[in-house]
Order: structure tokens, then sequence, then C-alpha cells
């Protein structure tokens, strides 16, 4: 979501006249995109920040994003040479603080979160050419007692179906094949305007979008995650058959003191449907260890989870303290050392059933989109529907060209020596399987 507010303040800057330089040091204006969904990431800033100032005097430094909307005016006490601070809902008015920046003006704050618009720009500029980002719903309405999101991000708002629609369409036209639609819950989409669609309605209409060959989404939470969504992941192979669901614990008693509003059994009614689904759906999930007052059996009970549900891959965390958050009421905090071991013990679990289950992948044929290739392996860099890695070689293309692009080709046959096959799709036999990637060749 963070790398996608970036791609649209590029994009809105650019359209303003500004240009972007390839090094920070080249740049009069550097802007930093701030994560504070845990308190490194949050500390990371600041360390940059005074680092780069050091040797990059007389720039104009601002910061954007979720430490920004967090701290607000504090910034300018800590990191006193940052002209700018601003919150992701008041990006729309960059240009005009950058206005106010540019004559002469030392400190411009835009932190208000009273935004009922989903920031929306014409002008984003993409970094990948064949991927692209939507976003159709912003903010949070939930209040997970460790999570810091509703309070930078805001309330929920939802774009309206066409606005997502003509943006699809749009980015069809220019030849992107492939679109993920962000919101820090997805599910809880709804269509502002008088077709009032909900999420799954929205994403069977984002099947049938001439051009666009992959639909993805993230994030979901538990609570809202209906079963048409299966149905239409079901129905249509556009929409990826992965489904990232973070589950965050395995006990219903840290659940319910995390403000979860779902119980481990509801969350595994959720597995079933998705594990008695057509198509072969790929689950991953979010984990936090260390929740103030989770216990030996309550870690446990995740572990179980995880023999159970038997994930493609997952996010692990610590619990890290936010500001404002609930959890930082509950007494019991879990000691730092007790939460490394935790963590490790749930990434050491993962990794065994991760290499068990990409070795099941072994001997069969995988629609994998090329995004790239790699000169060091000298493979193909793939992506799955299921969003596995399948690095691949290629009986006739070694390696690209310089400048070599291939669209639309009549593939099979063709003389494709140096062409780049990136943004192309090919049937790969997957014959190696590790814990984190596949790798195979192209069945031509
Ligand atoms: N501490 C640790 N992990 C957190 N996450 C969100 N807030 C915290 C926190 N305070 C994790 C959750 C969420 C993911 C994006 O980040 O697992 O799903
Ligand atoms: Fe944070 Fe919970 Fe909202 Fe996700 S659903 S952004 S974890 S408050």
């Amino acid at each position: 979501m963070n790398a996608h507010d970036s791609e649209k303040v590029i994009g809105t800057l650019l359209s303003q006249g500004y240009t972007q330089v390839a090094k920070p040091d080249e740049a009069d204006l550097v802007l930093y995109n701030t994560c504070s969904i845990r308190d490194k990431a949050e500390q990371k800033v600041f360390h940059r920040l005074q680092e780069f100032k050091r040797h990059n005097r007389g720039k104009v430094f601002g910061v954007l994003g979720c430490v920004a909307q967090q701290e607000g005016e504090r910034i300018f006490e800590r990191a006193p040479h940052v002209s700018l601070v601003a919150g992701s809902a008041s990006y729309a008015k960059l240009p005009e603080m950058l206005v106010q920046l540019e004559s002469g003006n030392r400190r411009v704050t835009g932190l208000s979160l009273d935004n009922d618009q989903a920031f929306e720009t014409p002008f984003t500029r993409r970094d990948n050419p064949h991927r692209a980002y939507i976003t159709i719903i912003e903010g949070c309405d939930k209040s997970c007692a460790y999570c810091v999101v509703p309070f930078t991000r805001g309330p929920e708002r939802s774009r309206t179906s066409e606005s997502v629609l003509r943006e699809a369409r749009e980015l069809a036209r220019m030849g992107y094949i492939e679109i993920q639609l962000l919101g820090q819950n997805v599910n809880s989409y709804r269509d502002p305007s008088p077709a009032g669609w909900d999420f799954a309605r929205l994403l069977r209409a984002m099947g049938e979008v001439d051009g666009i060959r992959r639909v993805r989404f993230t994030t979901s939470h538990p609570r809202d995650f209906v079963k048409e969504i299966i149905d239409a992941i079901d129905d249509n192979p556009v929409l990826c058959n992965h489904v990232h669901l973070p589950v965050q614990s395995g006990s219903s008693r840290v659940l319910a003191r995390m403000q979860r509003l779902y119980t481990r059994d509801e969350y595994m009614r959720r597995i079933d449907w998705m594990k008695q689904a057509r198509r072969n759906i790929s689950i991953t999930t979010d984990i936090i260890v260390g929740f103030p007052g989770e216990t030996e059996e309550d870690f446990e009970q995740t572990l179980a989870l995880l023999d159970e549900v038997e994930y493609d891959s997952l996010f692990g965390f610590k619990y890290s303290r936010r500001p404002n958050t609930a959890a930082l009421d509950i007494a019991d905090h879990i000691s730092e050392e007790e939460k490394i071991r935790r963590l490790a013990i749930v990434q050491e679990k993962q990794r065994a059933i991760q290499i068990r289950r990409n070795s099941d992948l072994v001997g069969t044929v995988e629609e994998t989109f090329v995004e790239g290739y790699n000169h060091a392996t000298g493979q193909w860099i793939g992506r799955t529907s299921q969003n596995r890695t399948l690095n691949f070689v290629h009986p006739h293309v070694a390696g690209p060209r310089d400048g070599a692009t291939l669209s639309g080709a009549n593939l099979a046959g063709a003389n494709l020596a140096g062409a780049n096959l990136a943004g192309t799709s090919w049937s790969v036999r997957v014959t190696r399987a590790g814990p984190n990637s596949l790798a195979g060749e192209a069945v031509i």
C-alpha cells in the first residue's frame, strides 16, 4: 500500500512539472514515505533522516505516510531540517503544500484525516510495466488492540465501482495484464454509488475487464471474508487462487484480547471454504507472537493452527507497542527474548511446512507470468497464480538482449533468441522446490 502511495505521489508531482532523480543526493526536494506499523520501522525513519542530513545540507525534506500522520508537528522538533509533514489522507493537496514551501513557508503540514474521498489520481507513475495496483478502499474501521492503522489512515472510505473499473480498463488499454486491488480491509469494500456493490461483486466485475489476465487482492479481514469471494474465484481463473487471510493468533482467548472479532473456529470455517473450493487456493497469513498476556498454551495453539491449515507462506511479527492502541493498557507484556524465541519457532515450523508443500508441486505444470530475468542464475523470474515464485529456464530464450521486448507476438515457434519475456506467460513444469520458491522449465 505504501509502495502504491509513493507511485501516486510521484505521478502527482511529475504532473506538476517536477522531475524525478535517480538518487536522493541529486534531489532538491527529498520526500520520505514512512510506515509506523511496528516501532522498528518508525525508528528507521528518524535514523535515516539524521544520517542523510549530514551530507545533504540545503535540501528541502518532507516526511509522508503513517509516521508523519502519527507524530505530526513533533517531527519538526525531532528533525528540525524537515519542512513538510503530511499523512496519506492529504496527498491530494501535496501540490498546494509544495507551492507554500516554495514561497518561503518553512513548516507546512497536511494532517487532517477528515477526507471523505479515497485518494485518486490519474497521474500515478507505476513502477511495474505489467502489474498495477488499484486502491479500492482506504482507512480502517476495525480497532484491533495492537494496531496503529486506524489512527494513521483514518476511517474507511471506498471508491465507487465505476471509478475502480474505469481505472482498470484504462490500465488494460495501456498494456497492463495484472491488477492488484488494495485496501487495509478489502472485504469491507462497499460501493458508495447507488449500485452498492460489495467486494465479491466488484471482484467478479474485475475478472471481466478485457485484457486483464490476473487479478489479486490484499488484505482480507477474516470477519468480513464471505463465501461469495471463494465462489467468484472458483468461477473465473482470471481471479488468482491466492488468499492472504491474517489470523494473528491460533488462540481464541488471545484473539478476543486483540479485538479481532472472530474465534479460532470461525476463522477455521473460512479456511474450510477455501479447502473445499474447486480450485486449489493458496492461503497465506500474518502471525503476531508475544501479544500481551499470550501464555505458552496460547502460543501452542498458534503452532497447532499452523499444522492444521498448512499455509503456503506467512509473515511472522513480534508484538510491538504502538502509540494510542488499546493493547498498551493490557498487563503482562512479554519479554523481548521470549518474543524472539516464539517467532523463531513459528518460522522454523513454517519453513518445514513450505518445504513439504512446495515439493508436492514438483512435476506439476503451472501457468507462470514472467517478471524479469536473473542474469546471475540464468533463469526467468516468474510468478504463479498462487503467488509462488517459479523461476525457469526456457529452451529457446536464454536471456534478453538490451531493449528487446515482446508484445502479443506468436510466441510458440517464433524465433525468440534474445527476446525479453517479461510480461508474457508460459506453462512451466516444476522441477525443483525450495522453502520459498520453485524452479522449472518452460513446456514448449
Ligand atoms: N506489532 C506487531 N505486528 C503488528 N502488525 C500490525 N500491528 C502490529 C504490532 N503492533 C502486523 C499484523 C498485520 C500486519 C500487517 O502487521 O500481523 O496483519
Ligand atoms: Fe489494523 Fe486490524 Fe485494521 Fe488490519 S483490520 S488495519 S490489523 S486495525
